[in-house]
Formats: C-alpha cells, sequence, structure tokens
C-alpha cells in the first residue's frame, strides 16, 4: 500500500519533470536549422566520420588492438572536422545559435572520448566498454533533442508528443 502510493507520486513528480521538457526540446531542435549551410554542412561530415570511427572501434575491440581504438578514440576527442576547419567567426555562430545544453552534450561526448582514448592506450577491456557504452548512449541522446528532423523515428518517442513535420 505504502509502496503503490509512493510509486504513484513518483510518476506523478516524474510526469511533471517531463512535460516541459518535452516542451522546450521542441523549440530547441530548431536551433541547429539555423546554422549557416556551410556550418552544417561540416557537421554532417563531422557525424559521418564520428559514426566511421564507431564502426571501426568495434572491430579493433573485436581484434584486441587497443592501440588502434586509442589512436581512433583521440581524433573524435579533437573533432575530426568541425573544430579543426571552422573560423572563429564560425566557431561563435555555432556558441551563440546553439543552445548552452547541446554545446553541453557535445562537450561531454569529447570528455568520453578522451576518456576511451585514455583507458584504451593503458588497455583496459572493462573501461572501454563503458566508455564506448557512454559515447553510443550520446548518439541517441543528442539526436533526440537536436536532430529529429534527421531521425525522425525519435518522433514516436514516448516522452514526447510532437507535431512537427
Ligand atoms: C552533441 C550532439 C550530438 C552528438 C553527441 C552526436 N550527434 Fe550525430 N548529429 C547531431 C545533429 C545536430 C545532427 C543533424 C545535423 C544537421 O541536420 O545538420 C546529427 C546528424 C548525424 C548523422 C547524419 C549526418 C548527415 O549525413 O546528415 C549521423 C550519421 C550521426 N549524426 C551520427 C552520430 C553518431 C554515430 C553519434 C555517436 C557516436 C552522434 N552522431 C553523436 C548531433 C549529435
Amino acid at each position: 500500500m505504502v509502496k503503490s502510493i509512493l510509486v504513484k507520486s513518483l510518476l506523478t513528480l516524474s510526469l511533471a519533470c517531463l512535460l516541459p521538457l518535452a516542451h522546450s526540446e521542441d523549440t530547441l531542435s530548431q536551433g541547429v536549422e539555423k546554422l549557416s549551410p556551410e556550418i552544417r554542412k561540416l557537421l554532417q561530415k563531422e557525424m559521418v566520420a564520428i559514426e566511421t570511427a564507431m564502426k571501426e572501434i568495434v572491430f579493433y575491440n573485436a581484434s584486441g588492438n587497443t592501440e588502434k581504438i586509442s589512436q581512433v578514440a583521440k581524433q573524435i576527442k579533437e573533432s575530426f572536422i568541425l573544430k579543426q576547419s571552422l573560423t572563429s567567426e564560425q566557431k561563435h555562430q555555432l556558441h551563440t545559435l546553439l543552445p548552452s545544453d547541446f554545446i553541453q552534450q557535445d562537450k561531454q561526448f569529447h570528455y568520453y572520448a578522451g576518456m576511451l582514448q585514455h583507458v584504451a592506450a593503458k588497455q583496459k577491456p572493462e573501461l572501454i566498454s563503458f566508455y564506448y557504452g557512454k559515447l553510443f548512449e550520446a548518439c541517441s541522446s543528442c539526436h533526440q533533442a537536436y536532430a529529429k528532423h534527421k531521425f525522425p523515428n525519435f518522433n514516436h518517442s514516448k516522452i514526447q508528443e510532437d507535431h512537427e513535420h
């Protein structure tokens, strides 16, 4: 009895927290679409490079090549394209047009890539799995918030009622 009341109030509480979140995400996801076509092109190139890197890491892990994992993770950390090709004006645009939460998620993503680089260099298999998992989660987490236009499956997500195209 006590338990079910607790569960109920927890559910209500979490719903109350999620609803405004769902709402703000709808508006936030437009941030990316405001970027200039040049920056978006770079961002997309970067994403494709990251996707390839993630697949490579699966293979290097399966073949026990921790040195290669570390190298690839370092490339992700240092941003294949984005950081290296942006002018300072474009960097400014990125920081002013995108919500701070996006910047935060991006930072976190690169932090995990740095950790993966580090633990792979130290040859720690269980930590390699851990940080790979963190990168893996980061993809869908950021896409759900900012790339639904690209990945419409996230529109069917349980938390969100989204009536965008
Ligand atoms: C901090 C946010 C963020 C993270 C983390 C992130 N992405 Fe993305 N990704 C985006 C955004 C935003 C777009 C849409 C870009 C656009 O529409 O211009 C995108 C688009 C993509 C695309 C489509 C690119 C194209 O050709 O248009 C791929 C593939 C992709 N991401 C892969 C990944 C993978 C794999 C991961 C995780 C290992 C990941 N992304 C992590 C933000 C992120």
